[in-house]
């Protein structure tokens, strides 16, 4: 049985069948609509989410499967002090996959040693977060046409935000891709992904901390929110907040064709009135994650569209 820890836990081969499956969906969403008749979707949601858990939810029903769970800690049982490892146990006789998201690195790897369903790790801490990886490279494959070749910029808090550390890991195993990573001093990325990821596999990448100086060469830009929930005090998280805010006046000096990307949810970082520039692509971005989740989900199951 497979789980889904890290995007690495996919091959390239295996990545491109998922997100050419993704599309399948996308173009054809009637052929699906029954596929996961009978399967049921357990989401065990440890810490706050909109668009995951939501994502994942719509993507089980539109496979004609059912959904249950939990979208905070205290909620269910861990509340009374009950591990990870026993809920999971419990979980396995209720339903048929299960998506967990939770505060701690580490956890749904823990949850899938014990588990005899098939685990999606809907982000741990400020671990890893592939769901949200499979969506950014579909979205950026289905609107670019390619996952090579190309410049992208990484920006904001590139030290707490997962959304970040899953995505280069998964982008490095694509040629002729350059990374410029910018972010103020205090939030850039740590050194087990700038010296352990890139660096030992010898990619191109330089940091930057103005978004004006790297706007011009950027192909795409990844906007990411400060993570507030990961700062040990307020005062630091005040002072960092609104480091970046892209608006009209910076995108005039970005490429004609660069695309905007933003896990969501959004904060200050980017402007709303960005939303109509036809290169901010983050609203959807959110619909690309759910045809992902789908194809995702028959993928674990083993199930066929019809
Ligand atoms: C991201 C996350 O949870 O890490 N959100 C998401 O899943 N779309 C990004 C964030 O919270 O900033």
């Amino acid at each position: 049985m497979k789980h889904l820890m890290s995007p690495l836990d996919l091959s390239v081969e295996e990545l491109d069948r998922l997100l050419d499956l993704a599309n399948d969906i996308e173009a054809h969403p009637s052929r699906y609509a029954h596929s996961c008749e009978g399967k049921k979707l357990a989401t065990l949601f440890y810490e706050p989410s909109t668009r995951t858990r939501l994502s994942f939810e719509a993507a089980m029903l539109n496979l004609g499967g059912s959904v249950l769970g939990f979208s905070s800690a205290d909620s269910s049982s861990a509340a009374k002090g009950e591990s990870v490892s026993d809920t999971i146990r419990v979980i396995s006789c209720y339903a048929d996959i299960c998506a967990m998201r939770h505060p701690k690195e580490g956890a749904p790897l823990v949850a899938s040693m014990k588990s005899s369903i098939p685990i999606i790790n809907a982000g741990d801490g400020g671990h890893q977060h592939p769901t949200q990886t499979l969506t950014d490279l579909l979205t950026i494959r289905s609107l670019k046409g390619r996952l090579d070749n190309f410049t992208i910029g990484l920006c904001g808090d590139l030290k707490f935000g997962r959304t970040v550390h899953s995505l280069i890991q998964a982008l490095i195993r694509y040629p002729n891709i350059r990374f410029v990573l910018i972010s103020p001093e205090e939030l850039r990325l740590p050194d087990n992904i700038r010296d352990g990821v890139l660096k030992k596999n010898h990619q191109d990448f330089h940091e930057e901390v103005r978004l004006e100086d790297a706007l011009p060469q950027l192909d795409l830009l990844y906007m990411t929110r400060v993570q507030r929930e990961r700062f040990f005090n307020e005062e630091d998280y005040i002072r960092m907040k609104d480091f970046y805010i892209l608006d009209k006046e910076k995108m005039k000096l970005a490429k004609e064709d660069m695309l905007v990307l933003h896990p969501l949810p959004r904060v200050n970082e980017i402007s709303v009135e960005v939303d109509d520039d036809p290169r901010a692509v983050y609203f959807k971005q959110a619909q690309y994650g759910v045809y992902v989740r789908m194809a995702l989900i028959l993928t674990l199951l083993e199930v066929e569209g019809c």
